[in-house]
């Protein structure tokens, strides 16, 4: 059934909408069913381990489309402050399922420089878990440093500050239902 809410119109500070909530939803489908053929044979749950913030919209839609069996945890890292990257990563909170001989899925809204998902790899395989792959909805190949390999993508995005379905500017934005480019801002 379609929903009879009106969708939220644009602010002042954003430029438009780069995705709309059909596109992200019809994408999720798509990798909703990779990811149920490529564990399908796996032996126990599949750990989905969703980046906070900006990965919980995301991470609600697509463990809602998964028919293996799978666990839902998050973990709370922070590296960035309003659009600038601080360049270092900080555990604020850490998974409360125990990842040793475990496969696991880490959900994030967007590769950036790769800073975030490099160190989120690194720290999982060292807790032997048995495998280790990522999903993220948004990449930005033009800013890359860390060579992360990525085994899911939602959509490939131009180098700008995208906010909604998850993503924020300060807070801002964050759920919106769709993905918008924000004008560029000056603090
Ligand atoms: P790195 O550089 O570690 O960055 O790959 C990943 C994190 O940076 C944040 N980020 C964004 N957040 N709009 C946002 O709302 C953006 O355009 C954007 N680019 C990077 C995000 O928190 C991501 O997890
Ligand atoms: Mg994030």
């Amino acid at each position: 059934m379609e929903s009879s809410l009106a969708i939220p119109a644009l602010t002042k500070d954003l430029a438009r909408v780069l995705i709309d909530a059909d596109t992200i939803s019809r994408r999720t489908d798509e990798l909703a069913r990779e990811i149920n053929k490529a564990y399908a044979n796996i032996k126990g749950p599949l750990i989905l381990v969703g980046v906070l913030k900006g990965s919980f919209i995301f991470t609600a839609d697509l463990c809602r489309k998964l028919t293996i069996p799978h666990i839902v945890d998050f973990i709370a890292l922070s590296s960035y402050s309003g659009s600038n990257s601080t360049g270092n990563v900080r555990l604020l909170m850490d998974t409360r399922e125990n990842l040793e001989g475990k496969h696991v899925l880490i959900i994030e809204d967007i590769l950036d420089s790769g800073t975030t998902l490099d160190y989120l790899i690194r720290n999982f395989k060292s807790r032997k878990t048995l495998s280790v792959k990522t999903i993220v909805l948004l990449d930005k190949p033009e800013r890359h440093t860390f060579p992360v390999e990525l085994d899911y993508i939602g959509f490939t995005i131009p180098d700008v500050w995208v906010v909604g379905y998850g993503l924020d500017y300060n807070e801002k934005h964050r759920t919106l239902p769709y993905i918008a480019e924000m004008y560029p801002q000056t603090e």
